[in-house]
């Protein structure tokens, strides 16, 4: 089953319902802001809502129509101004927008995508991300499993660091204190930075 025809059919079991604790602890303590945000893969978008607090533009990007529209109800229900929040509808592995962003979050988009692709993924943060940002990778579902089982695929903070490695630092790599219900003690939280910074 596709990705669009999964929202169409309202099977999403990744859907978490609401933003992770992880996110907005970090919001909450002051720690993200800027201008333009990314969440690639952003599915209904509770978390690029919570971005919108504290960035001037996030963009949602998803490649399926569901997805976007979700998150279009989503912002309207929640009273968030339609220029702080925008969903595109695109493949993050094409997208190609008019200016880099200051920080790129991924949550569930990693571990969602074919596993030969996870290069290419972090050539596109690589790519999309400005000369001073911040990579943001709530690293889920951090469990032992065969690696060819999903998606989700297993994920680890040393499969990140890896993939990440020729660019960017870890700034933080920790376990998560308070994940939503059923994601305890799977997630990991890595900030990221480039390397000469
Ligand atoms: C596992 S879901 C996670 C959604 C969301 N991050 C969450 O935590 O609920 C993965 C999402 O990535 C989207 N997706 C998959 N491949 C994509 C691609 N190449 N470009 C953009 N979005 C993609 C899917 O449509 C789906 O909404």
């Amino acid at each position: 089953m596709s990705w669009s025809e999964a929202w169409e059919e309202g099977r999403t079991p990744w859907d978490a319902g609401a933003e992770a604790p992880a996110l907005v602890e970090l919001i909450d303590e002051g720690e993200l802001g800027g201008s333009r945000a990314l969440v690639p893969g952003c599915g209904s978008g509770y978390d690029a809502l919570a971005l919108a607090r504290v960035f001037e533009e996030v963009v949602g990007l998803d490649l399926a129509a569901g997805a976007i529209d979700r998150m279009e109800r989503l912002r309207v229900e929640r009273g968030v101004a339609a220029d702080r929040v925008r969903g595109i509808r695109a493949d993050f592995f094409e997208f190609e927008p008019e200016e880099p962003f200051d920080l790129i979050y991924d949550y569930t988009f990693l571990c969602a995508i074919e596993r030969g692709r996870r290069e290419a993924w972090a050539r596109r943060m690589d790519e999309l991300l400005a000369e001073d940002g911040e990579i943001v990778t709530l690293i889920f579902p951090v469990v032992d499993k065969p690696a060819d089982e999903g998606p989700p695929y297993a994920m680890s903070p040393e499969l990140v660091r890896n993939l990440l490695a020729r660019e960017f630092r870890a700034v933080e790599l920790s376990e998560v204190e308070e994940s939503n219900e059923g994601r305890e003690g799977m997630e990991w939280l890595g900030r990221w930075v480039r390397r000469d910074r």
